[in-house]
């Protein structure tokens, strides 16, 4: 059984399509020991204690360092049984001791088709930037900020009409598909990290120059 703690920041919708999948999809063998918030208020604490998951909140306004912050965050992990720690808009950027301590256990949904749009506003980037597609990645977390060996990518089309918020929406709903497909990969032990590499039952990602890609239905 893959044991997962989710790190979450905020509302915590993608924490809730994994939940959803994983009710209705008995036969994939996960389950998420911890949902982890940064924040007191996160409304994702709200969807996990509905679903009857443990919370944990560790307030970083509590602590005076990013370092104080991280090791607490790690001695709290370390207690719980967790063999993938799964980012789900956790808006922490880690220290490296942190990063280094869990390297290819720990996965991140960042909306956009990565490497482009690294950061912040990444719907509004890609409009400006004249993109006809845009999208989500999972990918692993590396000492990099949003450069980690890509996974999995849903690419969603750029309509002519598109705000930052349609565009949004349209790239939520292709992470609540993903994100759970990519977690099924590993229950199903057939994902890992090797240097830059994502490994698909041991061969590098992207297969055949694609790129294990969804696409909008
Ligand atoms: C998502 O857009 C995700 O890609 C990014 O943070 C957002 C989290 O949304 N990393 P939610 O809290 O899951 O609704």
């Amino acid at each position: 059984m893959l044991k997962m703690v989710v790190l979450i920041s905020g509302n915590g919708s993608n924490l809730q399509a994994i939940i959803d999948h994983l009710k209705q999809h008995a036969d994939i063998n996960a389950t998420i020991t911890a949902v982890i918030s940064n924040r007191p208020d996160a409304f994702g604490l709200t969807r996990a204690t509905q679903a009857n998951i443990p919370t944990i909140v560790i307030d970083h306004k509590q602590f005076t360092s990013r370092e104080a912050f991280d090791t607490e965050l790690i001695n709290t992990i370390d207690k719980l049984q967790c063999d993938l720690l799964v980012f789900a808009g956790f808006m922490r950027i880690l220290t490296p001791e942190f990063i280094n301590h869990y390297l290819g256990r720990m996965i991140n949904i960042h909306p956009s088709l990565l490497p482009k749009f690294q950061g912040v506003n990444t719907h509004e980037r890609a409009i400006a930037a004249g993109e006809t597609e845009h999208g989500c990645s999972v990918h692993f977390v590396t000492l990099e900020l949003d450069s980690g060996p890509i996974i999995m990518q849903g690419v969603v089309p750029i309509e002519p009409n598109d705000t930052p918020l349609t565009l949004k929406e349209r790239v939520h709903l292709m992470e609540h598909r993903l994100y759970p497909e990519a977690i099924a990969l590993f229950a199903q032990k057939r994902l890992s990290m090797q240097g830059n590499d994502a490994l698909l039952d041991g061969h590098p990602l992207p297969l055949q120059g694609q790129q294990y890609q969804l696409k909008e239905k």
